[in-house]
This record gives structure tokens, sequence and C-alpha cells, in this order.
């Protein structure tokens, strides 16, 4: 990734690490490079997530999120990857 905002990129919200257990919600990031995760069910109490780009090979958070808020993690030199 080169640093621009990707158009498209496919953002999923998982029971399990790196895109197994059931997909809670799929997002696909707006022409600004942003997505809106902030209304998801079972959010609070964890899940996993994973992005995708063009490349189509996701790249996943190791951690759980608890938060729709990726930016006040993922901002300056912290921006999410997508392949
Ligand atoms: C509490 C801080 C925090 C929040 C909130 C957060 N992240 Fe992360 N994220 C991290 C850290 C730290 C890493 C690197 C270590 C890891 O994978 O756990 C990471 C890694 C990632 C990666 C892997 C990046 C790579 O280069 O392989 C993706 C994708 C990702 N996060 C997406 C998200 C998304 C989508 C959200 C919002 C739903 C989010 N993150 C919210 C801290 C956070």
């Amino acid at each position: 990734m080169d640093g621009s905002a990707y158009v498209g990129a496919v953002v999923r919200l998982t029971s399990g690490l790196a895109g197994t257990g059931s997909v809670v919600a799929t997002v696909t990031t707006d022409g600004a490079g942003n997505f809106y995760t902030s209304s998801v069910a079972g959010l609070a109490s964890g899940l996993y997530t994973d992005a995708a780009g063009p490349g189509q090979t996701p790249r996943a958070m190791q951690t759980q999120v608890r938060s729709g808020a990726c930016n006040s993690c993922h901002a300056g030199s912290s921006r999410i990857v997508a392949d």
C-alpha cells in the first residue's frame, strides 16, 4: 500500500482470528478510504478483524477490537494496510 486511500477495500469483523468463525460484519471503504462500524452487534465484547484490498489477500489484526473507532489506533504511521 502506498498510503493513498483505497476505495473498495473490504474490512471484515469476525468471531475468530483472521477471518475464521462467523463473519459478523463486512464493510467496504468509501471514496475517502473510510468506513463506519460503530453499530456492530458484539463489538463491545470483542471481535477480530481483517482487511483486504485489490490483491484480495486479507491482513489480519492479531488482537481483538472492541471499538469501531479504528482510527483511534490506526492513524499516522499506524494506518491500516490492505494488500
Ligand atoms: C486499541 C487499538 C486498535 C484499534 C481500536 C484497532 N486496531 Fe487494528 N491493530 C492494532 C495493532 C496494535 C495492530 C498490530 C498488531 C496486531 O496485529 O495485533 C493492528 C493491526 C491491524 C491489522 C493488520 C495490519 C497489517 O499490516 O497486517 C488490520 C488489518 C487492522 N489492525 C484492522 C483494524 C480495524 C479494521 C479496526 C477497526 C474495526 C482496528 N484495526 C482497530 C491496534 C488497533
